[in-house]
């Protein structure tokens, strides 16, 4: 038994799939995981494909109880933006979730803590279950600033919308440092921060899922998700490998 059997959170792991697969591969590998994940389950499984796979990967889950999300979504409601794509439109193609502010996004589409905030109320706008990935460098950690960075990150959204709307989002702490390298968080250092975004979250902390992203592999779910304030994965990697994948869920259900 983990602790998910005395919280009230619903563990959560969601798969990632950043730019990668086709439809050949995505079919491949749902079917996999799908033979060994069928009825309900106590977790909650995501898979973010992407933007041109939606609709198909929609189709290949269609009677599971898997969900779809979206890995990115633009600050706009519709009009002249070339190449974006509205948060109506996720909704409209069955997306239920949608990652914002991803590290990577931030980092190389310098997407800055104001147009995050932006994308949050965008997603929020189309019933869309927001994401919101946030994390330091490996430089703002070995300057002690991680927790100052991330409550900046948390702060910005909050500036627009208040706390209460966060009782229908999702946080996920990605340490930028660990994201994608095969280096992890020690349990102290995920469970310093988790337990700090819980006590910025105010009067909505109890009941909103804190999910923990970084190179989170099979053999490293299960002492993760041990911890109390860690509610599930963001996975990059190990979301393409059926079989690691439906390990860390199963670890989490
Ligand atoms: P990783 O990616 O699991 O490959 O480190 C995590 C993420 O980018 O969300």
């Amino acid at each position: 038994m983990n602790k998910a059997s005395n919280t009230k959170r619903r563990q959560l792991v969601v798969g990632n799939w950043k730019m990668n697969g086709n439809r050949c591969v995505n079919a491949e590998l749902l079917a996999k995981v799908m033979t060994s994940w069928q009825g309900e389950h106590r977790a909650e499984v995501v898979v973010c494909p992407p933007y041109p796979y939606l609709q198909h990967t929609h189709e290949l889950i269609a009677g599971s109880s898997i969900l779809l999300g979206a890995q990115n979504v633009s600050e706009a409601n519709d009009g002249a933006y070339t190449g974006e794509v509205s948060a109506q439109m996720l909704a409209d193609l069955h997306c239920k979730f949608v990652i914002i502010g991803h590290n990577e996004r931030r980092r190389m589409q310098g997407e800055t803590d104001e147009q995050v905030a932006q994308k949050f109320m965008a997603a929020q706008r189309a019933n869309l279950i927001p994401i919101l990935c946030v994390g330091e460098s490996l430089e703002q950690r070995e300057n002690g600033q991680h927790l100052t960075v991330i409550g900046q990150q948390l702060q910005s959204v909050f500036s627009h919308t208040g706390r209460a709307v966060f009782a229908q989002a999702v946080v996920a702490y990605e340490p930028v440092w660990a994201v994608g390298t095969g280096k992890t968080a020690t349990p102290q250092q995920a469970h310093e921060v988790h337990h700090f975004i819980r006590e910025q979250l105010g009067e909505v902390a109890e009941v909103v899922r804190i999910l923990y992203g970084g190179s989170v592999k099979a053999h490293n779910a299960e002492q993760l998700f041990a911890l109390t304030d860690i509610d599930g994965a963001l996975l990059g990697g190990a979301s393409l490998d059926a079989e690691e994948f439906l390990k860390i869920c199963k670890a989490a259900d």
